[in-house]
């Protein structure tokens, strides 16, 4: 237990020592601990998209997880969901309002306009990874502190680069060997949306019983209703005005360009009218990769066009356009769709030390083998060989097995532990440590 006191946390100290253990501290709610166990898939799904990204010209940027407020609040739009009801917001000590991001756009933008990134090279093509922050209701595959891979290609405006951005998103998946459909539409841009925004008002004022967020938006930001969550209101919006309709010629032939470049690739696509996004800053192309796999939580990825974006944080008038996937949701689509592959044997040298004259031997012996490149383990609580054998077999695939008597002969047993066979090998005196380190190497990954 912790209380604050002058702006100090302070452990409580007494009350609960006395009548027995301190009460346990658990992980928030929605902020979820990624085991060890998981930890591989995770390392598998960011070198697998790391590679993608690589072949696809992207460099990597990392930015702060703290940003001012504003700084959210102008570019995902006030009338989101996420600014009106999810970020985490608070006070500093300087009395400044600050948020931990809720996304990754906002803030590779702020750095791409403070560091003038575009005089550098006037195509930018970045990707940052890492955790993310909504205060929404925890579900499968919907959590608080979520991670994403999020992908930007700034300063151009080419219908190709769309294309290209949902195939190199399309390559992620199909790399790490999953499967999901490619949603797409457009939202036009600020000449034909307010046409579009007129149409819809009208349809609104005739539907009936919308919820007070949906009264609210159809005022402040009429497209913004498709994205209610609330069945009532969604079932009337079936018959909303398409946006598609509206859309005008250059965006039109935009989209067009962009579905030919699409089929071109051979990327199978379809186009959703209603599909709006969580965010305000969209124009033109929008996609999602949705699956069925994970109920509720369908989207594993999503983006789109952003050109008046740059402009409107302070920058240059620079087109923009990106996307996110979602990482525990690609995660839990490998555990899905089997894609994930069965854990690698545990590789590298267990050193099963018997006594403290071998344990301090093989101490000096794992420093020299891990310097040459091995990965070495070994016993420091003086265990007994049946228990060091055990955590060799969990974590190893050789182990070198020394007492006393190995010491004194000069010899000791090397065991491959997947084969259960064993030879005697030849200890290491001062000078031919690394030699002998380097040998040992090459023998346990032949
Ligand atoms: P978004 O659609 O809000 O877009 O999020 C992208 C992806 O992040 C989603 O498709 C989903 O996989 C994952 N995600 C979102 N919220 C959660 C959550 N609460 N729990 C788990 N996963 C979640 C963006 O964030 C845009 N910044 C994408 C973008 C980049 N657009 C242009 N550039």
């Amino acid at each position: 237990m912790f209380y604050w006191s002058a702006g100090l946390c302070h452990e409580r100290p007494m009350a609960e020592k006395i009548k027995g253990n301190p009460v346990k501290i658990k992980a928030l709610k929605g902020f979820k601990d990624i085991l060890p166990e998981d930890t591989p898939l995770w390392q598998r799904i960011e070198a697998t998209a790391r590679g993608v990204f690589h072949r696809f010209g992207f460099q990597e940027i990392k930015v702060p997880i703290l940003e001012k407020t504003g700084l959210f609040a102008r570019s995902i739009g006030e009338t989101t969901d996420i600014v009106e009801k999810e970020m985490y917001t608070f006070t500093d000590r300087n009395g400044d309002s600050l948020t931990l991001r809720p996304e990754g756009t906002a803030s590779v933008l702020r750095a791409f306009i403070e560091h003038s990134l575009h005089n550098k090279q006037p195509v930018q093509r970045l990707y940052t990874i890492g955790p993310m922050f909504r205060h929404e209701r925890p579900q499968k595959g919907r959590l608080r502190q979520f991670h994403q891979m999020s992908v930007e290609v700034l300063g151009a405006d080419q219908p190709l680069v769309d294309a290209e951005l949902m195939a190199m998103a399309w390559m992620v998946l199909d790399e790490l060997g999953l499967t999901a459909s490619l949603e797409i539409n457009s939202l036009g841009c600020r000449q034909c949306r307010p046409a579009f925004n007129n149409a819809m008002q009208d349809f609104l004022r005739a539907c009936r019983d919308l919820c007070p967020d949906c009264r609210r938006r159809r005022e402040k930001n009429p497209l913004r209703v498709l994205d209610c969550k609330n069945a009532a209101c969604r079932e009337q919006y079936t018959n909303a005005p398409s946006i598609q309709d509206h859309l005008c010629d250059g965006c039109r032939e935009h989209f067009a360009a962009t579905e030919e470049a699409l089929a071109g690739l051979g990327i199978p696509y379809t186009v959703n009218p209603l599909m709006v996004r969580g965010l305000d800053y969209y124009s033109r192309t929008t996609f999602e990769l949705l699956t069925n796999a994970l109920g509720a939580q369908s989207a594993v990825g999503a983006g789109g066009r952003y050109d008046g974006l740059i402009k409107q944080l302070g920058g240059q008038d620079l087109p923009g356009i990106g996307f996110a996937l979602g990482m525990e949701r690609l995660a839990l689509l490998m555990a899905e769709q089997g894609g994930s592959k069965p854990p690698a044997p545990p590789d590298g040298l267990f050193i099963a030390a018997l006594g403290d004259r071998a344990r301090s031997r093989a101490f000096a012996w794992a420093h020299t083998l891990r310097r040459h490149g091995v990965r070495t383990m070994m016993d420091h609580a003086g265990r007994s060989l049946k228990s060091q054998m055990k955590q060799a077999g969990r974590l190893c695939g050789h182990a070198l097995i020394v007492g006393d008597d190995e010491l004194e002969k000069g010899m000791a047993v090397l065991r491959d532990l997947a084969a259960g066979e064993q030879n005697d090998i030849t200890l290491p005196d001062g000078d031919g440590l690394a030699a002998w380190a380097q040998e040992l190497g090459r023998t346990i990954t032949r």
